[in-house]
């Protein structure tokens, strides 16, 4: 049901303010449409509005930072924010202002009409409006990185800055699972407590439960004083649960019941702590398998994954590499590296890897472009020499279809002429350590987690990787 007050359409960009119009009409709502900041506070003065939908960068000023003069003039009007600013920045300062939705651009009109229609019903006399709308420009950010891809991140981000609700955030290793965290407790209500973060796959599996939880002096072998768990230590903050695919069972049932009760008990200890904590889990692993193997606990699926973020491998945002790059270089330059730039057919060349180990990899290839570049541009040729080029994606093994690798036998059998008796050998070797490799780039390096994506034993991994003269350190990306 329309409101009986007119729609302000604050947008200077005349196709999408036609668009909006058209849809907004077809709806039946009335609309007063504006392209600036002063054309809009005029409207505002004039008449009542029932929603104003406003674009962030007018010809004007910051429709956005302005929002306060808005709200001098009509103070319980639901504002909608719509953007092209597509920042993390935007996002925050949007929901910080207690605009009713934001919209980054581009957006999808039903959404919207949705929200408008929902502005519309809403309205409510609020009293205590707040004007509260920071003024300061751009504040650093933690994520970098603008592709439509990421919008639904800072969006969800944005939902969860102003409650408790726990967030699992997934994604493969290397796309800013930690940094989504504490970007959550820093920019959310949280930021003045702790905040501290557990990594499950880092920790032996019998002392997981005594890391989360604590123990007292005496609880097993080698406790021999208490300890306080991470849970208590966080107490009044954020709990960051990394890697928690990789926790064992009996913990898992644990962790299950602090978080049902928010109480937790020291190992060995008799007496329950009360903690008040928000929950941050991750991790770079599908759970669902896991779940219908029984090696991840259904229930504590759901309990963790209230609110999902997922977060895109890289090579699905390209249009990011850029920003991340330069990003990256300014901060090599603030460590201590020479001061480099990118040419242009340098990002480009960076734009068309594959960047397997994510946002993480092209950090550590930007430091060390930065510090083996021989000259202060770099260019293309340059990340060539640096990095190598690629892997051609064809060489890569790929688990659909026999035809690759069926092609790729062939042609290796037609190129090589072992000694007899050792084709077979030989024939393994060149298939697996390209295999083998993968898996430790996968994994940073980690021969546990390299052996579990690859489902084989662990010491079977290390034998063969040592067979191969293969180096597990080469693929370490911290
Ligand atoms: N969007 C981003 N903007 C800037 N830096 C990023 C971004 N995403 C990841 N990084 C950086 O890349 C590295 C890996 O991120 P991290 O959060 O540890 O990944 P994950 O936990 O998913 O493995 C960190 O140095 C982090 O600061
Ligand atoms: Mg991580």
């Amino acid at each position: 049901m329309p409101t009986t007050y007119p729609v302000l359409l604050v947008e200077d960009d005349a196709a999408i303010a036609t668009v909006i119009i058209a849809a907004l009409e077809d709806e039946g709502f009335a609309i007063a449409h504006c392209t600036s900041i002063a054309a809009r506070d005029k409207q505002l003065e004039q008449r009542r509005f029932g929603v104003m939908l406003t674009d962030v960068i007018l010809e004007d000023g910051d429709g956005l930072a302005s929002l306060s003069a808005v709200r001098d003039r009509a103070p319980d009007m639901p504002v909608i924010v719509l953007s092209a600013q597509n920042t993390l920045d935007t996002a925050v300062r949007a929901s910080e202002s207690e605009a009713f939705e934001y919209f980054p651009k581009p957006f999808d009109l039903d959404e919207l009409l949705h929200a408008v229609r929902q502005a519309a019903g809403a309205r409510e006399p609020a009293a205590g409006e707040s004007s509260a709308v920071s003024q300061t420009e751009s504040e650093k950010m933690p994520l970098v990185g603008r592709s439509p891809a990421m919008q639904g991140v800072y969006r969800m981000i944005t939902r969860v800055l102003r409650n408790d609700l726990t967030v699992l955030v997934t994604g493969e290793s290397g796309t800013g699972k930690e940094l989504v965290a504490e970007a959550i407790h820093e920019l959310g209500n949280r930021r003045t407590g702790p905040f501290v973060a557990v990594n499950t796959a880092a920790i032996p599996a019998d002392l997981v439960e005594s890391e989360l939880f604590g123990h007292e002096k005496g609880a097993f072998t080698g406790a021999i004083a208490q300890a306080i768990g991470k849970f208590e230590q966080a107490n009044g903050g954020t709990l960051f649960l990394d890697e928690i695919g990789d926790m064992p069972a009996e913990a898992q049932t644990r962790l299950l019941r602090a978080l049902q009760s928010g109480r937790i008990r020291r190992v060995g200890g008799r007496q329950e702590i009360a903690v008040n904590v928000r929950i941050i889990a991750a991790t770079n692993r599908d759970l669902t398998p896991m779940i219908a193997a029984g090696t991840f606990r259904e229930d504590l699926f759901y309990r963790l994954n209230v609110v999902p973020i997922v977060l895109p491998p890289l090579r699905e945002r390209r249009e990011d590499i850029a920003a991340l790059a330069q990003h990256f270089l300014g901060l090599a330059a603030e460590d201590g590296l020479p001061r480099r730039v990118l040419t242009a057919d340098g990002i480009e060349q960076l734009e068309q890897r594959n960047w397997r180990g994510n946002v993480r990899e092209l950090r550590n290839v930007v430091y060390r472009l930065a510090l083996m570049a021989r000259e202060e541009r770099i260019d293309a040729d340059c990340v060539n020499d640096v990095i190598g080029v690629e892997m051609a994606p064809n060489t890569v093994p790929q688990a659909d279809g026999q035809g690759g690798f069926g092609a790729a036998l062939t042609g290796w059998l037609a190129a090589e002429t072992p000694p007899p008796g050792a084709l077979y050998h030989r024939a393994l070797a060149a298939f697996e350590r390209p295999l083998i490799e993968y898996a430790l780039g996968r994994t940073g390096g980690n021969q546990l987690r390299a052996a579990q994506l690859l489902g084989i034993n662990r010491n079977t991994l290390r034998k063969r990787i040592g067979e191969l003269g293969l180096e597990p350190d080469r693929f370490s990306t911290t």
